[in-house]
C-alpha cells in the first residue's frame, strides 16, 4: 500500500510591521507590475504552494552560491552585494511593498538580473518553509525591527520561531552578518542566535564596532546615526 503523507498544517503567524507606506509613485507600481514576476524565487506563499515543496535553488541560480538578505529595506544593501559578487545569487525578502518597488527601480538602473537576484515580497518565515536545507551559503539581518518594549521582545527575529529555520537553511560554514544600533537586541542576538548552531566570530571589539570591508550603510544605520545611536556589526559562522 502507497504511504499517503497529510499536507503540512499551516501555522498561525502574526505579522506586526508595516505592509504599506505612503502612496507608490506610478513609477514605483510600474517596477512592481512588470518586474516583480520576472524576479519570483517560484512558489512561496501558503496558496500557491500548500505542500511547500522546496525551491530548486540550483534552478534558480545554476551554480552560483545562494546568499539571502531579511528585510532588505530599501534594497540598497542587497543591490550593492550584487553588484560586488556577479558569481552569487541572492534572494532578498521584504514585506513592506514601498521597500519592494525601491529595490526594483534600483535593480532596473543598476542591470543584475534574475538570473543573480530574485524576491520574494513578504514574510520571511514563509520563505523559510520552502528553502532546502543547507542552501544558503550568507545571511544579513541589517537592522531588524527593534521592538524596544520588553513586552515585545518576543516578536524580534532572533527568536527561535526564526532562528530554527534560519539555522536549517544555512550551509555548515555559512556566515550570518547583524547589524544592530540597539544595545539590548546585541545582547538577545548574542544569547540566542549561539544556542541555534552558530559561533560568534568576533576576537577583539573592532570585530563589532568596525563595519564590514564590503559594507553599504542602509537607511537604517543613516538614521541611526543622525540620531546618535552606535551601529553593531556582529559576524557568526554556522557550525
Ligand atoms: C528597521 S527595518 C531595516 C531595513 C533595512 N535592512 C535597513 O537597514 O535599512 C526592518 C525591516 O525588516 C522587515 N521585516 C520585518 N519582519 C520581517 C519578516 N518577518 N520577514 C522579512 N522582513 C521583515 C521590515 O519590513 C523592515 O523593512
Amino acid at each position: 500500500m502507497s504511504e499517503s503523507k497529510d499536507p503540512p498544517i499551516r501555522p498561525r503567524r502574526n505579522f506586526y510591521g508595516r505592509i504599506r507606506g505612503k502612496t507608490l509613485r506610478a513609477s514605483q507600481k510600474a517596477f512592481l507590475e512588470e518586474d516583480l514576476g520576472r524576479f519570483s524565487p517560484g512558489p512561496v506563499s501558503w496558496e500557491e504552494n500548500p505542500e511547500r515543496v522546496p525551491l530548486d535553488l540550483q534552478a534558480l541560480f545554476g551554480k552560483r552560491p545562494v546568499w539571502l538578505e531579511i528585510g532588505f529595506g530599501g534594497g540598497e544593501h542587497m543591490v550593492h552585494q550584487a553588484t560586488l559578487n556577479p558569481d552569487v545569487g541572492i534572494i532578498g525578502c521584504e514585506p513592506f511593498i514601498n521597500g519592494v518597488a525601491m529595490l526594483l527601480g534600483k535593480i532596473r538602473r543598476g542591470g543584475a538580473g534574475p538570473d543573480r537576484l530574485r524576491v520574494h515580497p513578504g514574510d520571511v518565515r514563509d520563505l523559510f518553509d520552502v528553502l532546502p536545507d543547507a542552501g544558503i551559503a550568507r545571511a544579513f539581518l541589517l537592522y531588524p525591527d527593534p521592538w524596544p518594549k520588553k513586552k515585545h521582545h518576543r516578536r524580534r527575529f532572533v527568536t527561535p520561531e526564526h532562528l530554527e529555520p534560519l539555522s536549517r537553511v544555512m550551509c555548515p560554514g555559512a556566515v550570518l552578518r547583524v547589524a544592530t544600533d540597539i544595545p539590548d537586541y546585541v545582547r538577545q542576538t548574542l544569547e540566542q542566535v549561539p544556542r541555534h548552531g552558530f559561533e560568534w566570530l568576533a576576537r577583539g571589539p573592532a570585530d563589532w564596532r568596525v563595519p564590514w570591508d564590503d559594507w553599504q550603510p542602509t537607511r537604517y544605520e543613516r538614521k541611526a546615526l543622525r540620531e546618535g545611536r552606535r551601529p553593531h556589526y556582529l559576524t557568526f559562522r554556522r557550525l
